[in-house]
C-alpha cells in the first residue's frame, strides 16, 4: 500500500498518539512508530492530528515516524476468509502465531488473504461479454461453497480475457478492453456499509434449535436478537450453541473482549464438530474474529467493524449470515476507553454521548437483501450484553432496546437454579413473531401459534398462581389451577430448558410442537383451555 504523507509523534498517552501530521482526513489508516503498529486517525486539529492505536503500543518512543495511508481501515474480502480466526484488525492469528509465538508482538502482515493459496476458477462469462457491478464472472470452489466473484460496484467493460482452472488470489482473473483487471479478491472500508439494490422485509426465522427462542422469541433472518444477561447467567455458552446449530449459510463469530480460554475452546469443538448440512466441519462455515480480553483494548473496538463487513459480504454473495458477538459490552467499553483518552465530553456512566448513534448503524448493516447481482441475502445479529450488576436500565442494553427486534434477558435466579438457558420467558419478546407466524404455519404446523399462545398463557397462570400460592400453599390452590402449577412446571423442565452439553442441544420445530403438544394435551383434556379445547376439535 502507498503511503501518502510522513510525520512524526509529538506525544503519547497509552494507545492515543498525537502527530505532527495536520493533513490526515478521519478515520485514516495510520502505521505509527517503528514498528509499523496500525493505527486510525480519531480527531483532527489545526496542526496535529490524535492517532488511535490498535496494537500494543509499548515501546513507541517520541519522534517516531507516522504515515498516513490515504484510506480508511479496511477488510480484505474473497476466498479463503472461511475457518480462519482473525483478530480485530483481521490479521490471521494463525499467521501472527507462527511469526512471533503465542504472545503477540506487533508484526506488519501485508495482507489478511493467502494470495499464494491455489484454487479452482469456474468463469461464467465470456471473452467479449459486457460486464457491469454486480454480474458474477465466475466462482471459485471453497470448502462446501461455490465462491461467487462478483465485478465491484461501479465498474463496466467488455471482457477481453478470463482465466479457467488453478489461479492464486495474486492473479487477474479477468482483463477488460481498457486495460483494468478483476482480481478474485478486494478490500472494503469497514466502517461504511456495503451497498445493495433494496432492503426487503424479514419474513424467514433463522432457526436456532433453542425452544424457548424460535417457540416463543423467534429471530427473524435479517433481525437482531439482543441477549443481556449478568456475570455467569449463560451468554456465551448459548451463543456458541446457537453458533453450532443455527440453520444459516455462514456463521460470523465475533469474540470481543471475553476469555481467551473460551475461544481456543470454541475453535477446538468446532473443528471436530460437523455441519449436517453440508458434512464438512463446522469450523468450514464459520469465520471467528477475536478479540480477546488479554489483547489491546483500542482494536476491539474496530473488531466487530472487522465482523460486520465480512457478515455483509456473504450476504452480497447471496448467504443467509449471521453474526454472533460476544459481548457488545466490551466494545462500548473500549469506546468508553478511547473516548476518555480523547478527553471528551462523558455521556451516561462515562460513555460517550455517540454510544447510541453508534450502536444503532452498526445494528443497522443486518437486513435482508436483493443484493447487486439480484440474489437475496440476508445478515442477522445476535448481540450478548453484559450489563454491569446485572442492571438493565444501564446505557448499552437502554440503546440496543430501541434498535433491536428481540430481547431475550437472561435472568439471574433462573441460572443460580441451573435452568438454561436462563431467558427469562416473562421479559423477553419478539417483534419477529407476528411477521414470522405464517411461515411458521405453512412449514412446520397450523397448531404452531397456537399452542404458542396456549403456552404463553399456562405461563402467566403460573405467574399470577404463584402469589396465591405463597399465601394459601399448594393445598389451598383450587384442583384446576394445581393442575396448572404441575404443566407449567413440566414446561419449565422439559420444553424451555435445554442443557447444552447434550443431544437435547438442538431441537428441531417439528420436535418441539411434539413436545409442547404432548404437555399441554393434559391442560386441554383437563378443560382448563376453552378456545383450544373447540380448537383441538378442528386439528
Ligand atoms: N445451555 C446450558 N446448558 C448447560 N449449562 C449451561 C448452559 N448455559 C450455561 N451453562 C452453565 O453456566 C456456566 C456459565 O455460562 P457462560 O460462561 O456462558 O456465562 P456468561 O454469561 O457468558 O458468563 P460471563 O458473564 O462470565 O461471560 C457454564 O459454564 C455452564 O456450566
Ligand atoms: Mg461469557
Amino acid at each position: 500500500m502507498t503511503t501518502k504523507e510522513t510525520g512524526k509523534i509529538i506525544s503519547i498517552s497509552g494507545a492515543t498518539v498525537r502527530t505532527d501530521l495536520s493533513d490526515l482526513t478521519l478515520f485514516e489508516r495510520v502505521s505509527v512508530g517503528d514498528n509499523n503498529l496500525t493505527g486510525e486517525v480519531v480527531r483532527l486539529e489545526k496542526e496535529s492530528s490524535v492517532l488511535q492505536v490498535y496494537e500494543d503500543p509499548v515501546g513507541l518512543g517520541i519522534g517516531e515516524p507516522v504515515y498516513g495511508h490515504g484510506v480508511s481501515l479496511t477488510t480484505t474480502l474473497g476466498p479463503g476468509l472461511l475457518s480462519v480466526m482473525f483478530d480485530g484488525l483481521q490479521r490471521p492469528l494463525h499467521a501472527l502465531t507462527d511469526k512471533t509465538g503465542p504472545f503477540i508482538h506487533p508484526i506488519h502482515l501485508e495482507t489478511s488473504l493467502d494470495l499464494k493459496k491455489q484454487w479452482t476458477f469456474t468463469p461464467l462469462i465470456n471473452n467479449g461479454d459486457t460486464v457491469s457491478g454486480g454480474v458474477k464472472i465466475g466462482y471459485i470452489d471453497e470448502g462446501p461453497f461455490k465462491h461467487p466473484i462478483i465485478m465491484p460496484n461501479g465498474r463496466k467493460g467488455r471482457v477481453k480475457t478470463i482465466v479457467r482452472g488453478t489461479i492464486t488470489l495474486g492473479d487477474s482473473l479477468c482483463k477488460l478492453e481498457d486495460g483494468s483487471e478483476i482480481f478474485g479478491y478486494h478490500s472494503w472500508p469497514m466502517r461504511v456499509p456495503r451497498p445493495y439494490r433494496k432492503k426487503i422485509s424479514p419474513g424467514e426465522p433463522v432457526i436456532t434449535g433453542q425452544r424457548i427462542i424460535d417457540f416463543l422469541f423467534p429471530l427473524a433472518r435479517g433481525g437482531t436478537s439482543i441477549i443481556p444477561g449478568g456475570f455467569g447467567t449463560g451468554k456465551t455458552i448459548l451463543e456458541q450453541t446457537i453458533a453450532k446449530h443455527a440453520d444459516v449459510d455462514i456463521v460470523i463469530y465475533a469474540g470481543c473482549g471475553e476469555r481467551g480460554n473460551e475461544m481456543s475452546e470454541l475453535i477446538e469443538e468446532f473443528l471436530e464438530l460437523v455441519d449436517p448440512r453440508t458434512g464438512c466441519p463446522l469450523m468450514s462455515r464459520t469465520v471467528l474474529v477475536v478479540n480477546t480480553s488479554n489483547m489491546p483494548v483500542a482494536a476491539r473496538e474496530a473488531s466487530i467493524y472487522t465482523a460486520v463487513t465480512l457478515g455483509e459480504y456473504y450476504r452480497d454473495l447471496g448467504f443467509h449470515v449471521l453474526l454472533l458477538a460476544d459481548s457488545i459490552s466490551r466494545w462500548a467499553e473500549a469506546l468508553r476507553e478511547i473516548s476518555s483518552s480523547l478527553e471528551e465530553m462523558p455521556g451516561e456512566e462515562g460513555y460517550p454521548t455517540y454510544l447510541a448513534s453508534r450502536l444503532s448503524s452498526f445494528v443497522e448493516r443486518a437486513g435482508v437483501v436483493e443484493t447487486l447481482s439480484g440474489d437475496i441475502g440476508s445478515l442477522s445479529m445476535i448481540l450478548s450484553v453484559s450489563p454491569p450488576g446485572g442492571d438493565f436500565t444501564e446505557p448499552v442494553t437502554q440503546a440496543l432496546l430501541r434498535t433491536s427486534g428481540a430481547f431475550l434477558m437472561l435472568d439471574t435466579t433462573l441460572a443460580n437454579s441451573r435452568h438454561f438457558p436462563a431467558i427469562n420467558w416473562m421479559q423477553s419478546y419478539s417483534l419477529y413473531q407476528n411477521v414470522l407466524a405464517d411461515h411458521f404455519k405453512n412449514n412446520v404446523s397450523n397448531d404452531w401459534e397456537i399452542l404458542r399462545s396456549l403456552c404463553r398463557e399456562i405461563m402467566h397462570k403460573e405467574e399470577s398462581l404463584k402469589e396465591i400460592m405463597e399465601i394459601v400453599g399448594i393445598e389451598g390452590l383450587q384442583e384446576q389451577d394445581r393442575l396448572v402449577m404441575q404443566i407449567a412446571a413440566q414446561i419449565r423442565a422439559d420444553f424451555l430448558a435445554q442443557n447444552a452439553y447434550t443431544e437435547d442441544a438442538f431441537s428441531e420445530p417439528a420436535k418441539m410442537l411434539d413436545i409442547i403438544r404432548n404437555i399441554t394435551d393434559q391442560y386441554i383434556k383437563g378443560g382448563e383451555h376453552t378456545t383450544s379445547k373447540s380448537e383441538n376439535e378442528t386439528l
